[in-house]
């Protein structure tokens, strides 16, 4: 495997490494209060570039990355969505994370879902990884849909304060999702029907 080069495919989906002409548009979703509202905001427009250059740097770095994601139909750039190694610490801390954030005109369609579907089975069957987290502000209810449209599951116990957001902001305290190389690999035997897809 080249990591570098690194794309995967889904029936309506391609993930794949990040363009220059993704800049623009990803600079535009980042512009979008709604998509941004459980976010932390760009400082600048130099903050979002890099935001893009650093999944260049981990895809590089550790052959998995958020990637882009592009429409196979249209070819259009949805948003992005993928793998990350969590870089801070915590009590789950060595991670690795799946995530995800589309542009508006592309919510409602199962897109994340699909996107982080394929992100899991190359996490758990490619790189082999024991357990994949996600994390989000417990009011980030469509985000935490898409956790559990993938079956992941969520202990409160485990809910925690992200070190890298400023104390007092309201996206400090996060909820804490799991799901374990088990507990994919049942599911993943499932019909998509009866696993709540
Ligand atoms: C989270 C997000 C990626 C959802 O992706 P998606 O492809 O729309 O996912 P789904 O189509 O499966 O929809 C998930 C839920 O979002 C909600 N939703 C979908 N479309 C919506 C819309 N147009 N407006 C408001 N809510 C919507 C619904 O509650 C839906 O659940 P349901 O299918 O049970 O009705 C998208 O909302 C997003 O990009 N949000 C901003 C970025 C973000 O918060 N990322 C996650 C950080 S952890």
């Amino acid at each position: 495997m080249d990591p570098v080069f690194q794309t995967l495919e889904t029936p309506r989906l391609i993930l794949r490494p990040w363009r220059d002409s993704d800049r623009a548009p990803f600079a535009a979703m980042s512009a979008d209060a709604e998509v941004m509202a459980h976010l932390l905001a760009f400082a600048s427009p130099e903050a979002t570039d890099n935001w893009i250059t650093r999944q260049q740097a981990h895809l590089a770095a550790h052959g998995f990355c958020f990637w882009a994601l592009e429409s196979r139909e249209s070819g259009e750039f949805i948003g992005a969505a993928g793998l990350l190694r969590i870089g801070y610490d915590a009590h789950f801390s060595p991670a690795v994370e799946v995530g995800w954030r589309l542009a508006r005109p592309f919510w409602g369609q199962g897109y994340a879902p699909e996107a982080a579907g394929e992100a899991l089975r190359f996490g758990f069957e490619q790189i082999g990884l024991q357990e994949i987290v996600a994390n989000t502000v417990p009011a980030n209810h469509n985000s935490r849909r898409v956790m559990e449209k993938i079956g992941m599951s969520h202990d409160p116990a485990d809910d925690f304060d992200h070190p890298l957001v400023p104390v007092g902001s309201p996206l400090r305290r996060q909820v804490l999702y799991r799901l374990s190389r088990e507990g994919w690999a049942a599911r993943a035997l499932r019909p998509a029907t009866q696993a709540g897809l």
